[in-house]
Parts: structure tokens; sequence; C-alpha cells
């Protein structure tokens, strides 16, 4: 197709991303991720995120290109991850997506991350439906939005008040004695227990906003745990899983949903690392499904950390004809 060639480029947390994006037409998409780097520590540890991002910078550029079968000079604009996102990673993308725009004389767009992982579902089920609500989960965000445009009008109307959704997995994995990221073994897990054995608190259920909690439902787990210990009865690691699962994912799609029904919203995009969890995508296509509301999950590789997001929504930017940044942009956390 004929529309303009972006490059994304993403570093927010702890994948450096390069993507290679023609309106809604995907090229490439290359990660380099530090998540072994970080396995050791539990978590995101900043300053190593940053060092890695550094080096995997200018190969995974390279590969992006390769990939695309393109050159740096047939690039029109690039799209960068402004925020939100730890500021010292968030710096390298930044830095690097300004040489190149300044090398190439190519327009620069410095654009929000929570917004890219709504735009990024464009590169597998083609234009996004106006207007649309968007749950972001993954090891950093919680957030519920309603997008109205992509480039241009975009509102949250929730998000977590504590630990993110992908945040909560990993720290009960931690709890359970399963590995890093805690996510996959949960999901692995809670599929051999029973999700009503154990009935766990759901964080700011019914409260009438659309935050949501998480840091409660971590401390019960945690106290589940001690007990059964201290009264040396056997774990049962699958039930307690099941539990805590169906404890975020209720609360989640049932926050979700309440969005779209009291916003006359009849299009969920579901995005983020805990997007690949089989429970929530069940659950969730179960209650749209009843409430009439279309449900669009991009395929978990789009849903992690990557710069095809990035660029995917410098498209609508640029197709919107808003002004590039200068390139004194800073990095910015807000939406
Ligand atoms: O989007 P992502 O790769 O990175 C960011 O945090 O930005 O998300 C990673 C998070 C981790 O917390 C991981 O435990 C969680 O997503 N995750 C899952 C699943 N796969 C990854 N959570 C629940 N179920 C899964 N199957
Ligand atoms: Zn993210």
């Amino acid at each position: 197709n004929g529309l303009p060639l972006i490059m994304g480029i993403e570093s927010s947390c702890d994948e450096t991303g390069v993507g290679l994006v023609r309106g809604c037409e995907l090229l490439s998409d290359e990660v380099a991720s530090s998540v072994e780097a970080h396995a050791r520590f539990g978590g995101v540890v900043p300053e190593v995120a940053s060092r890695a991002h550094l080096e995997a910078m200018t190969p995974t550029v390279r590969r992006a290109l390769d990939r695309a079968g393109v050159k740096l000079s047939d690039v029109d604009a690039i799209a960068v991850t402004a925020g939100p996102g730890l500021a010292g990673a968030l710096l390298v993308g930044v830095s690097a997506a300004k040489a190149y725009a300044l090398a190439l004389d190519k327009p620069l767009y410095g654009v929000n991350h929570l917004v890219g992982h709504v735009a990024v579902d464009q590169l597998e089920h083609g234009p996004l439906p106006k207007p649309a609500v968007a749950l972001l989960v993954s090891g950093g965000h919680t957030s519920l939005l309603l997008v109205r445009d992509l480039a241009t009008d975009v509102q949250a109307l929730g998000d977590t008040v504590d630990d993110a959704a992908g945040e909560a997995y990993d720290k009960v994995a931690r709890l359970l004695d399963l590995p890093y990221p805690g996510g996959p073994p949960i999901d692995r897990a809670a599929r051999e227990g029973d999700p009503e054995a154990i009935r766990f608190p759901r964080g700011k259920w019914g409260d009438g906003s659309y935050d949501f909690s998480f840091s409660g439902l971590k401390t019960a787990v945690a106290r589940w745990v001690e007990d059964a210990e201290r009264r040396g009865l056997p774990l049962s690691v699958s039930d307690i899983a099941a539990g805590f699962q169906e404890s975020v994912v209720d609360v989640l799609t049932r926050k979700a949903v309440d969005a779209c029904l009291d916003h006359g919203v009849r299009h969920l995009v579901i995005s983020g690392g805990v997007a690949a969890n089989s429970r929530l995508r069940a659950l969730a296509e179960e209650r749209c499904a009843a409430a009439g509301i279309e449900l669009r999950v991009p395929r978990p590789r789009l849903c992690t950390d990557n710069g095809a997001m990035i660029a995917a929504l410098g498209a609508e930017v640029v197709a919107a004809g808003l002004p590039p940044s200068s390139l004194n942009l800073a990095t910015d956390t807000s939406l």
C-alpha cells in the first residue's frame, strides 16, 4: 500500500521493540527482552533494563529493517514511546528516535504506550470501531480506557490504585514458589484447580468506580498460605492459583463490560501481557457475548510490549495530521 512507512520504537520497560508498519499492515516486529536478567530479582530492575536497551537498540532496528525488506532511508516517520514507563528506559528509546529523525530528516512522534497497546489490535483485526473500550492488563498497568479516536481522543476511565494485574500474578507466584514471570505458571496451575474451592476477596468490587485494587488479594493469598503452613495443612497450589485467578479475572471482566454498557460502547479490546491468560479470555468472551459486545484480543505476541504497537499508533497520528513532536521531546508519563 502507498501509506507512509512508520518505524516504531518501544523501550518503556524490559522489552526493546522496533516495528515497521504501513497503516494497518504489519511489516516487521522485532523484540529483544531483558526479562531473564530480571528473573532472579523477581521483577524489573530499572538500571538493568536501561543498560539492556542501550545494547539492544541498534541491532533491533537493523533486524526490523531486514525483516521488512526495507532500508532506513525508506522510513517516512518515527514514532516512539514517550511514556508512561521507567524514566531511564524511556530515555534510551526517545534518544534513539531523535537521532534517527535528525539523521534521516524525518518527523518524530512521541506517543503514549497505553494507547499503543490498543492501536496494535488494528494490525490483526483491521480498523478499530469507534468508540471502543480498552482494558490494558500487564505487569506495569491495569487501565480502562474509553477510545473515541486513537490519535486524538482517549479518556482514562480507571486504573489500579496499587498493584498492576500482572504484578499481582508475579507476587502470588512467588508466594507459591512458582517461577517469574508468574502469569503463565499460575494460569497452568489454575487449570488443575477448583476456582470455587477458596473464595478470595474481589478488590473494589461494586464500588461504582472503574478502578482496581489487587494488593488486598495478594495479602489474602499470603495469609492463606501462612495459615495452612502454621496448621500443617497440605497446600493445594492449584486451588489457590485458581481461586486467586478467578478473583482477578472476575473483577477485570465485570468492570470492563460495565464500562462498555455505561458508555453505550459495543466494542472491547483487551491487551497487555495478562491478556494471554486463558481464563481471562474465556470469561471475557462469555460476558461480552451475554452483553452483546464484540471482543477483540490481539494474539499474545502483539499483546506484550513491542515496537509494532508504537508504529501502529504512529500511523494513526500521522493519518490524523497531528503536528510532529519537537526534537526537545521529553519523556512524559501522563496519558
Ligand atoms: O505486557 P507484558 O509482557 O509486560 C509489561 O508488563 O509491560 O506483561 C507481563 C505480565 C507479567 O506480569 C506476566 O506475569 C503476565 O503479564 N502474564 C500473564 C500471563 N502471561 C503473562 N498473566 C496471567 N496469565 C498469563 N497467561
Ligand atoms: Zn505495556
